[in-house]
């Protein structure tokens, strides 16, 4: 400890020192070498820093599995055909961005990885949703062999030892089990340290995605899963009646501290942001997986002329305009999609800010819930066209 606080002591320069060391820096950098300037990838830590974060990433579906009539599961490999000789690292809990062309307009969906970090592949579970473009693409016409890109992995549904308890209450529902997939193969394969309790809510057993894989993890002590049944068909021995309640997490928390992790339909994060509160758990410890796309304005505030049924946007994309019919209970990114414009996107729940928009002109409408710009950006007329519906005619300028 001496010796560490002398050599401290050593280092600390007062500013009369640090500007006598100016003129000996510069004479150092006149002296070095005068070969040209490397391509940025030669220099060690770009070429890393890409390998993390690959502006996109070609992969190839090598195995798909049906699990229901309306749920697939899709393994995704490097696709080395098209430069991609390995996928970018994530950790449990992460999102990747998928991209698609249908009909020649490009569509982009955040899904949660469901693999474990440690397997060395990407898997997604897709689950057909009503008018779902993309997922309607993906459970009928997507097959072994095709080739997809995606984006670097993101998010912050993430365990994290220094910030989290070393118990955690899952809390999913539905097709929301996918990123505590991830989870539980990476508690089993010792990339992920805690203890897990899974509340998973469905509304009959049927609904349970790859139930069989999730009870042979639940053997590993350090995971339980206690299924919620909320329908009114005959509830099997073992499971919960009814819905996810404070009450029911109580009756499955360990003493002390536990993180809450929620992955789940819309409805859920709304029910659920009640019951966390009555049970007054540390904000630290609460972490709610992206919403997914907003479906509908939620609420709207009086002055909108609730008869107008659509709008035109005029859109700017690097100086090319489009314009745009958008529907009234529409986010304005989905009907920018349509029109052919691909738009930089990533978590569509108004989170991540990639589709960050400046508004030139007209009046819109974000729901309370949806709204993660940053202040400055709403001040300063920025939207995030994801979650954002129009209100007026509208003329707006992409990133
Ligand atoms: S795509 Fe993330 S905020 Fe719009």
């Amino acid at each position: 400890m001496g010796k560490i606080s002398s050599k401290v002591k050593k280092l600390k320069l007062n500013a009369a020192q640090f500007l006598k060391i100016i003129p000996e820096r510069v004479k150092k950098i006149s002296a070095s070498g005068t070969e040209d300037v490397k391509p940025l990838g030669a220099y060690k830590p770009n070429s890393f820093a890409s390998i993390l974060h690959p502006s996109v990433q070609y992969v190839k579906v090598s195995e798909i599995e049906t699990v229901t009539d309306n749920i697939k599961l899709f393994k995704l490999i490097p696709d080395k055909d098209r430069g991609t000789s390995r996928l970018a690292p994530f950790a449990a809990g992460n999102v990747i961005s998928l991209e698609v062309s249908i009909d020649g307009n490009v569509y982009k969906r955040p899904y949660s990885i469901s693999s474990s970090p440690l397997e060395g592949y990407y898997e997604i579970i897709v689950k057909r949703v009503p008018d779902g473009t993309v997922s309607e693409y993906l459970l009928d016409s997507v097959n072994e062999g095709d080739a997809l890109a995606v984006s670097e992995p993101f998010g912050e549904f993430t365990y994290n030892p220094l910030r989290d308890a070393e118990n955690v209450i899952g809390i999913a529902g539905g097709v929301g089990i996918t990123p505590f997939r991830s989870f539980i193969k990476a508690i089993s394969d010792s990339a992920e340290n805690f203890n897990l309790t899974l509340l998973y809510g469905i509304n009959e057993p049927s609904d349970i995605v790859l139930k069989d894989e999730l009870d042979k993890a639940a053997r590993n002590p350090k995971i339980r899963i206690v299924y919620v049944q909320s329908g009114d068909a005959n509830v099997p021995d073992g499971f919960e009646k009814g819905f996810i309640t404070a009450e029911l997490i109580k009756k499955y928390a360990p003493e002390g501290d536990y993180s809450v992790f929620v992955c789940g339909p819309d409805a859920m994060y709304k029910f659920m942001e009640k019951e966390l509160e009555k049970l007054g758990i540390r904000r630290k410890f609460i972490r709610f997986d992206y919403r997914g796309q907003v479906s509908e304005p939620e609420s709207e505030p009086d002055y909108i002329d609730a008869n107008a049924a659509s709008f035109s946007i005029r859109v700017n994309y690097h100086g090319k305009i489009t314009n745009v019919i958008c529907q009234k209970d529409e986010p304005i990114l989905k009907a920018i999609e349509r029109s052919g414009v691909s738009v930089p996107s990533r978590c569509l729940s108004g989170i991540c800010g990639f589709c960050h928009s400046k508004v030139v002109s007209g009046d819109y409408y974000m729901p309370k819930s949806r709204d993660g710009r940053r202040e400055a950006d709403a001040i300063y007329g920025y939207i995030h066209p994801c979650c954002t519906f129009p209100r007026s005619d509208m003329e707006i300028v992409l990133p």
